[in-house]
């Protein structure tokens, strides 16, 4: 249905685009031929009659002995009138009713105004044109001549040019409609194609994909629809991902909870104390999914773009100096020294102060998570646009394999060993997230088993 009525329209547009040029055209040519030949036939019969009268005046009279040189010249019936106006003589051509030729009034006219020109149909419906001189000699009316011409053969030829015309007009007016119709089923096939791949994407086959066949609008088009099947490809992939990546990350605390609650339930201990150590196993693990999901709205709230950022003036070295603060216990307990260094007193950005604390305890809490013995250096500079914070630790450091992974969400370097860690791989990506919002960004160096830096770049103030 709509195949037909694309190209239907496009083929309409074409044909009448042509028929407008066409008709105009056609009109203006048969105009100029009609012009051409009559203007033509009507001199040749003035000329012929000039040519007499001159001959007649030479001779000082009528001279009806001229006649058969006349003929000589042409097919034109001529008629010699004497001043009384009656014929003094014809030519071998003249059989129409002379009546009709030569009317009373011609002959007062001419006698008048010295010559005459008219168009006159006879009772067999034979145009003729009709030139009529006055012959004067000494000043003196003598008469006149009369030459008329039928315009037959004027109208055989009009006629015969348009048919032609005809003829190339209608085979334009076919040629137009093959042209248009191929012109239209080419111009229309790949919008079809477009239009039936893009209803499978929608129906949800997204691994579809358009032929790119032209380097015009059609063809960006084309490409532009099979980036958004890839898009939602990756979007639905990744969605799929992520639903899996969190169902198995909630079945493993759930299972414990299950399992020590059962314990507990059925009273399968021996002490009292081993009573209070599961129940302190399904404390933390209850803690532990409660985490999980703050994380887990907080990244969705950041990939849908619902976080909103609070931006005012930030002094970043005592807002890093605090977040130490906050992770010195949880360092000293580890035996980890916290050093911080400022090329200036003060670095002023642009931030969400919240969000930037958030993001500076993200990074302290891995370089203390993943650091055994040694020590965590905190580098605030700035250049003449970004302020750059870095935190280097001596720790266990990342497999180059695993570095352009590190930002995405789950991703941990070491599945197995990172529950005992207590981490779920979400801290990393809401930091990117959260620099991303901030018009920053995030870089990670890293050697393995001697220690990782990463830094951050935030625009001045
Ligand atoms: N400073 C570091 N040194 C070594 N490895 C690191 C460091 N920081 C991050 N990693 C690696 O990157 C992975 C991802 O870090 P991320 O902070 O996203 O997750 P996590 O710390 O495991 O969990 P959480 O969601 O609780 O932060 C970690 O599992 C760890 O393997
Ligand atoms: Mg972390």
């Amino acid at each position: 249905m709509m195949r037909r009525r694309i190209d239907i329209k496009l083929g309409l547009a074409i044909l009448l685009i042509f028929l407008l040029v066409l008709l105009p055209l056609g009109f203006v040519v048969d105009r100029l031929f009609v012009t051409f030949f009559y203007n033509k036939a009507h001199q040749q019969v003035n000329e012929l009659a000039a040519h007499y009268v001159k001959m007649s005046e030479a001779e000082h009279g009528l001279s009806p002995d001229l006649l058969p040189t006349m003929e000589e010249f042409s097919k034109s019936a001529v008629y010699i009138m004497n001043a009384d106006g009656e014929l003094a003589g014809t030519s071998r051509h003249s059989n129409q009713d002379l009546s009709l030729l030569i009317t009373k009034e011609d002959l007062v006219q001419l006698e008048r105004e010295g010559s005459i020109d008219k168009e006159v149909t006879d009772s067999h419906r034979q145009d003729y044109y009709v030139s009529g001189k006055s012959i004067i000699v000494n000043g003196q009316h003598q008469g006149g001549v009369f030459v008329a011409s039928s315009m037959s053969e004027v109208q055989q030829s009009i006629s015969s040019i348009r048919r032609m015309l005809t003829i190339a007009g209608i085979g334009g007016f076919l040629l137009a409609i093959g042209f248009s119709t191929i012109f239209a089923r080419k111009m229309s096939r790949p919008l079809m194609q477009m239009e039936r791949a893009t209803r499978q994407i929608a129906k949800g086959k997204l691994d579809t994909r358009i032929e790119v066949q032209s380097q015009d609008e059609i063809g960006t088009l084309a490409i532009a629809i099979n980036e958004m099947a890839r898009d939602l490809q990756h979007y639905q992939d990744s969605r799929n991902e992520f639903i899996a990546n969190i169902s198995h990350e909630l079945k493993t605390p759930i299972t414990y909870l299950e399992g020590y609650t059962d314990i507990v339930l059925n009273e399968l201990y021996d002490t009292e104390e081993e009573r209070q150590q599961y129940l302190q196993v399904i404390r933390a693990e209850a803690r532990r999914i409660n985490l999980l999901i703050n994380d887990l709205f907080e990244l969705a709230k950041l990939q849908e773009g619902k976080e909103q950022l609070y931006m005012e003036a930030v002094e970043i070295c005592s807002l890093t100096e605090n977040a130490i603060l906050k992770v010195a216990m949880k360092a000293k307990e580890q035996g980890l020294a916290i050093s911080f260094r400022s090329d200036l007193a003060e670095v002023v950005v642009n931030a969400d102060a919240a969000r930037m604390e958030q993001v500076i305890l993200n990074l302290l809490y891995n370089a203390i998570r993943y650091t055994k013995e040694g020590e965590i250096s905190v580098h605030v500079t700035q250049d003449e646009e970004n302020m750059s914070l870095s935190i280097s630790d001596t720790g266990s450091g990342i497999p180059e394999e695993d570095l352009p992974y590190i930002f995405d969400r789950f991703y941990r370097v070491e599945k197995s060993r990172s529950r005992v860690y207590g981490g779920s791989g979400l801290g990393l990506a809401i930091v990117h997230k959260w620099v991303e919002l901030h018009g920053g960004n995030i870089r990670v160096e890293s050697q393995l088993g001697k220690g990782t830096k990463f830094e951050i770049k935030v625009p001045l103030l």
